[in-house]
């Protein structure tokens, strides 16, 4: 009797926090999805939502499902936009609980009322100017860090946008870079950063940053220690699953025990 009491005892708990996981894994866990916003989208939609490079999010949505189309725009892009695809189907880094995560947290940013992400602050790193590179390398791996290495990588190495530890082909690939980075390129998730062009970062921020990437990304395979993105904590929906397994193997045992007992 009391083996069959422990056994359905587990297995009613174990449902329980199946269910509360599966229902959490859907509707997206807004708190966690603060964390994957700080990390990917306040450099173009800003710590407040209300849009940088990208467009403001922090106004309230129409539409019978806000949520569904968030988590769809998220997922994959908007073509011909600097708004990238984000899931991991499309090539992104984002899994389907970032997605679902991150698309409750913009849905909570009607009006900006809601908890505001921090803006990443970094220190410089200190780097010696090359010679005859115009900018600051040190100064622009700040811009690197708060601009660019959400796509490109922490170190340069690729993530969304290419890889820029390379050596650069060309005359002049100081000239490349530097408009490059001003004018964006067409078509791609490549913005265009320079104010002038609608972008955030002035002539000299541009100057700086590309300083950075010809001098410490091009020859050192991208030694620079700019802070990687830390990936969140694992998921409270994949967390219920993992504790119920737990659950019912710990009934399964007591009954086993019980029965040779
Ligand atoms: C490189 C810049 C950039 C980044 C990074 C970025 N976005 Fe966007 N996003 C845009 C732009 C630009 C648009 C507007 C696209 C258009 O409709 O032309 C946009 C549009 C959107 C929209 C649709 C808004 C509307 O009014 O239709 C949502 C939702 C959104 N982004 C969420 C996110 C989330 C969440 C992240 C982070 C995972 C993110 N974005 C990262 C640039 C960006
Ligand atoms: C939303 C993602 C995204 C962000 C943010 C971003 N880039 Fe890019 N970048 C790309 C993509 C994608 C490409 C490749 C474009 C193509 O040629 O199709 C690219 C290309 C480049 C190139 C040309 C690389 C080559 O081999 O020709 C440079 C240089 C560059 N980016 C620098 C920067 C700098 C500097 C920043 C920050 C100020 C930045 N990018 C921010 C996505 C991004």
């Amino acid at each position: 009797m009391v083996k069959k009491l422990t056994l359905s005892i587990s297995v009613v708990i174990a449902l329980c926090l199946i269910s509360a996981g599966l229902v959490l894994a859907q509707t997206g866990d807004p708190k966690r999805g603060a964390q994957v916003y700080a990390q990917n989208c306040v450099v173009c939609h800003g710590p407040d939502g209300k849009g940088r490079i990208g467009a403001n999010l922090s106004t309230t949505f129409g539409g019978i499902n806000p949520k569904a189309f968030f988590e769809q725009v998220i997922a994959a892009g908007v073509a011909n936009s600097p708004m990238p695809a984000w899931s991991q189907e499309k090539g992104g880094p984002l899994s389907k609980q970032d997605v679902a995560d991150v698309a409750a947290y913009v849905a909570g940013l009607t009006g900006g009322t809601e908890p505001i992400a921090p803006a990443p602050s970094v220190a410089p790193l200190p780097i010696t100017p090359a010679p005859g590179v115009v900018g600051d390398p040190s100064a622009g791996s700040v811009v690197f860090a708060q601009n660019c290495a959400v796509c490109h990588g922490a170190k340069g190495e690729g993530r969304i946008g290419v890889t820029l530890q390379k050596n650069w082909a060309g005359i002049n690939p100081a000239a490349y870079i530097r408009s490059t980075v001003e004018k964006g390129v067409t078509g791609s998730a490549m913005p265009a950063w320079l104010n002038t062009s609608g972008g955030p970062l002035t002539s000299k921020d541009i100057d700086n940053v590309s300083a950075f990437i010809l001098t410490a990304l091009k020859t050192s395979g991208g030694a620079t220690p700019t802070p990687a993105p830390v990936a969140g904590p694992i998921g409270f929906g994949a967390g219920m699953a993992i504790l119920a397994l737990v659950v019912v193997l710990l009934g399964a045992v007591a009954y086993g025990y019980y029965r040779r007992a």
